[in-house]
């Protein structure tokens, strides 16, 4: 299994143990790494804290397999638990699994490499394959639905917002025109039409495509609801003292974290109070102050480092009512799409 270290580098390894273990140093604790992939930071995690134990979560059902045998031959079996999920289930998954409270939080967000290599799951602009983009393959959804499905002013607030493309409308235009004469169906049909469609004068470092094909894969897997909807569940189910790690790689999920990390780590009250009461005091302590980035060395090794963003936190004390009801609502909020491709899972019977 050694080789799947060569397919997927786990990125800031050590930093990332390092703030993790914090946590972990009792009898009996337990880390989630939410986006387990191929389980490079996860065993590193069950090698460094002999007395914890890792649920690992991944909606993609292959990583998953792959990730389970690796634990076993790596020894750590009876202190892993796999589960097939999103991870904006958080709070049902540890519910299944009779668990409160959890020591430390993992999250290596976007994708492995393992997924942008396999062709067929339609992830890269760089070779041609069928629209897929979907993490988990039950789902319905795909990218090719979309550039189907959505008007022109969608598709463009898609582009706009999930991917900064300075040429959206454009863009969402010429999708809408291509598809009265023929559907779009492949990586490249779609590579091409942007490239028609941007200006060469205008065009940033790149393939000109790279934006689109990230606001569309962000779409179908509904990467920053589910983000925005799991960070406040994770804060309900942190023990006094536990850890929330995550590591970022565009500036959207970056955004979304910090602003969620920032707002526990103030004071909640108006500017100028004298005396800051109990319930106001920050809930979270920063363990990173600001993000952490990789280094020349490993971004030379591992360029998927280049983009990395590393923030930590630890709750500071028993979460006081206020903050929790706000947690609530926040993880309540639904996506049009995900409720479908819940309840396919569910009646598909593929939950561990
Ligand atoms: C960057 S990889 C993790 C790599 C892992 N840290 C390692 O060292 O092997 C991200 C993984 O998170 C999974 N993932 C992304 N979004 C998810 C979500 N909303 N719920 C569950 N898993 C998700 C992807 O399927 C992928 O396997």
């Amino acid at each position: 299994m050694s080789e799947l270290n060569a397919i997927h580098q786990p990125v800031l390894l050590d930093d990332c143990v390092s703030l993790v273990s914090g946590a972990l140093q009792r009898e009996h604790s337990t880390v989630v790494d939410c986006t387990l992939g191929l389980a490079g930071h996860a065993t590193a995690f069950l090698a460094a804290c002999p007395k914890a134990s890792l649920i690992g979560i991944d909606r993609d059902a292959e990583a998953l397999d792959l990730a389970t045998r690796r634990v076993a031959q790596e020894g750590f079996a009876e202190r892993f638990t796999p589960v097939h999920a999103a991870f904006d289930e958080f709070a049902e998954v540890l519910d299944g699994l009779g668990k409160e409270r959890v020591e430390a939080v993992f999250m290596d967000l976007g994708l492995s490499s393992l997924q942008i290599d396999e062709r067929e799951r339609g992830f890269t602009y760089a070779q041609d394959a069928p629209l897929d983009m979907r993490m988990d393959t039950s789902q319905e959804l795909t990218a090719e639905q979309i550039l189907r499905d959505y008007d022109v002013s969608r598709l463009a607030f898609i582009f706009h917002e999930y991917g900064e493309e300075r040429f959206s409308r454009p863009i969402a235009k010429a999708i809408v025109r291509q598809r009265e004469e023929h559907p779009i169906t492949s990586s490249r049909q779609l590579s091409e039409l942007v490239d028609r469609v941007v200006p060469k004068a205008r065009r940033p470092a790149g393939n000109p495509a790279k934006r689109v094909f990230q606001a569309l894969r962000i779409e179908v897997n509904g990467e920053l609801s589910k983000l925005s909807r799991t960070l406040p569940q994770i804060a309900t189910r942190l023990s006094v003292g536990g850890r929330l790690v995550v590591e970022s790689y565009h500036s959207l999920e970056d955004r979304t974290v910090k602003r969620f990390m920032v707002k526990g780590m103030k004071a909640d009250v108006p500017p100028g109070l004298p005396v800051i009461p109990d319930d106001a005091q920050p809930i979270f302590r920063d363990l990173t102050h600001g993000a952490i980035k990789a280094d020349e060395e490993e971004i030379g090794r591992n360029p998927r480092s280049a983009s990395v963003r590393l923030r930590a936190v630890e709750l500071a004390r028993e979460l006081p009512e206020r903050w929790v009801r706000i947690f609530d609502e926040e993880s309540r909020e639904t996506e049009p799409h995900q409720e479908h491709s819940r309840e396919h899972r569910q009646s598909s019977g593929r939950r561990r």
